[in-house]
């Protein structure tokens, strides 16, 4: 590591891969050149740790990180002055990114070499290869317990200037058991799946609950940007043989895997798993080729315009869009296909209502009015595709925990929303 970080000048940018596939061993290091070098900025995306760099206000005026997804180790770094983030659609982000600066340096990590000397890229392709192709400097951490995956994401190790060799476990998902109301969700939305149906879930307790109500269902296909723990289970129970996909039929297609460990093994040296860029995979007009396509995602609040918020409290920012809007966008687009955007009614203990008359003043729109399609929670199941704004605030406030539904309709009432 020490020679790795010997590479980094003053002023450069250095871009990570996405969470699991991070460079871990550089990046815990990287905050102990500071009296050597200043200016630096690094890009991340659902960033695993809490390096000293990023959180420890020691290192605010040497290095800056901006990224494309939080995690709870960035939001509570933001208010050091040194951290921001980078709005996107997860399918753009590297395009997009690109036309702004190219890394000096790409690091993240790598499975071991095969014998003709190709390592893969391991559990994510979303903007790793296009980083490494416009990189100065490429530096990799090849692990033996990186699976090594298919798809788009062997490169070859002379196109790698530096690799490190380490050996640390990669970072698991914390396993949350879904609650009894995620499992009502789940229920509801999987009685809207069909056998040959093709799904995508996003990340959360609730897209998880929704997967494991899915294992009686028949021919089911994957085609995600985050391959889950529940996605594993379909597959090994019968439920998912990707039969009837229009499109990489017989093969889950996906961009990132993060999960338990069982993840890891189960897409390691395993071809019927398609790691695939995330240019090419969350491209709506990608997406869409897939019939009876069904995305699943979660959500902070929604207002009654039908405009959801998934990445921030207020003026807080928690998360990203991700893959949302190519997803919602994807699946409206798709012969047959369903987008639902699935949350719990209240947060906070049930003192706060997620369904509201307006969003929280600072909230960010992540989907919006024009391409919602399905609302669910605990309640039911609100259908805003196509619908008024008026019959859009009568389904939302239907689906809202019991307490707040006079409050909704009175503010409704007030807006001249509902007649
Ligand atoms: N008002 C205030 N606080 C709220 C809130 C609201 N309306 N809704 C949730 N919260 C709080 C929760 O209490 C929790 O606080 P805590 O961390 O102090 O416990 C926090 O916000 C996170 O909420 P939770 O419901 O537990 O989040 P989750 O882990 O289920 O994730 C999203 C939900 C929306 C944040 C997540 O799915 C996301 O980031 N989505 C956007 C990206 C996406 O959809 N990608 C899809 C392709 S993978």
């Amino acid at each position: 590591v020490p020679e790795a970080l010997d590479l980094v000048q003053s002023g450069d940018y250095i871009v990570t891969g996405l969470g699991p596939a991070e460079g871990r061993a550089f990046l815990s290091e990287l905050h102990t050149i500071a009296d050597r070098v200043e200016n630096i900025m690094v890009s991340n995306c659902l960033s695993m740790g809490a390096y000293d760099f990023m959180v420890n206000p020691a290192y605010k005026n040497t290095f800056r990180t901006e990224s494309w997804f939080f995690t709870p180790a960035l939001r509570k770094a933001q208010p050091n002055g040194n951290v921001s983030f980078i709005y996107n659609h997860l399918h753009l982000s590297a395009y997009k990114r690109l036309c702004y600066r190219k890394p000096d340096i790409y690091v993240g990590i790598c499975s071991m070499p095969d014998k003709h000397g190709y390592v893969s890229l391991s559990v994510s392709n979303t903007y790793e290869k296009q980083m490494i192709q416009n990189a100065k400097t490429v530096i990799l951490e090849c692990n033996p317990n990186a699976p090594r995956t298919f798809g788009d994401v062997q490169i070859h190790s002379t196109d790698v200037d530096y690799m490190i060799q380490v050996d640390y476990p990669l970072p698991e998902l914390a396993d949350v058991e879904p609650n009894e109301k995620d499992r009502i969700i789940g229920k509801y939305i999987a009685d809207m799946i069909h056998d040959g149906d093709c799904i995508q879930l996003g990340i959360g307790a609730i897209p998880d609950a929704t997967g494991m109500a899915l294992k009686s269902k028949h021919d089911l296909g994957i085609h995600t940007e985050m391959f889950t723990d529940s996605m594993v289970e379909l597959i090994q129970c019968g439920a998912v043989n990707n039969s009837k996909k229009q499109i990489h039929r017989g093969k889950s297609v996906t961009t990132f895997a993060y999960g338990s460990q069982r993840i890891y093994d189960y897409i390691d040296d395993n071809p019927a798993i398609e790691l695939l860029p995330v240019e090419y995979v969350n491209n709506p007009e990608v997406i869409c080729k897939n019939d009876n396509m069904i995305s699943i995602n979660a959500a902070l609040e929604v207002d009654l315009w039908g405009q959801v918020c998934a990445e921030s409290v207020g003026t807080k920012h928690m998360s990203g869009s991700g893959g949302q809007i190519d997803y919602v966008r994807g699946a409206c687009q798709s012969k047959g296909g369903k987008s639902f955007i699935a949350f719990t009614s209240t947060a906070k203990g049930g003192t706060i209502s997620k369904i509201k008359p307006i969003l929280t003043p600072g909230a960010v729109c992540t989907t919006s009015k024009n391409d919602v399609d399905y609302i669910v929670t605990e309640y039911g199941i609100a259908h805003l595709r196509g619908e008024s704004l008026g019959e859009r605030a009568r389904q939302l406030i239907a689906i809202a925990h019991p307490d707040f539904r006079d409050e909704l309709r009175f503010e409704a009432k007030k807006r001249g929303i509902m007649i």
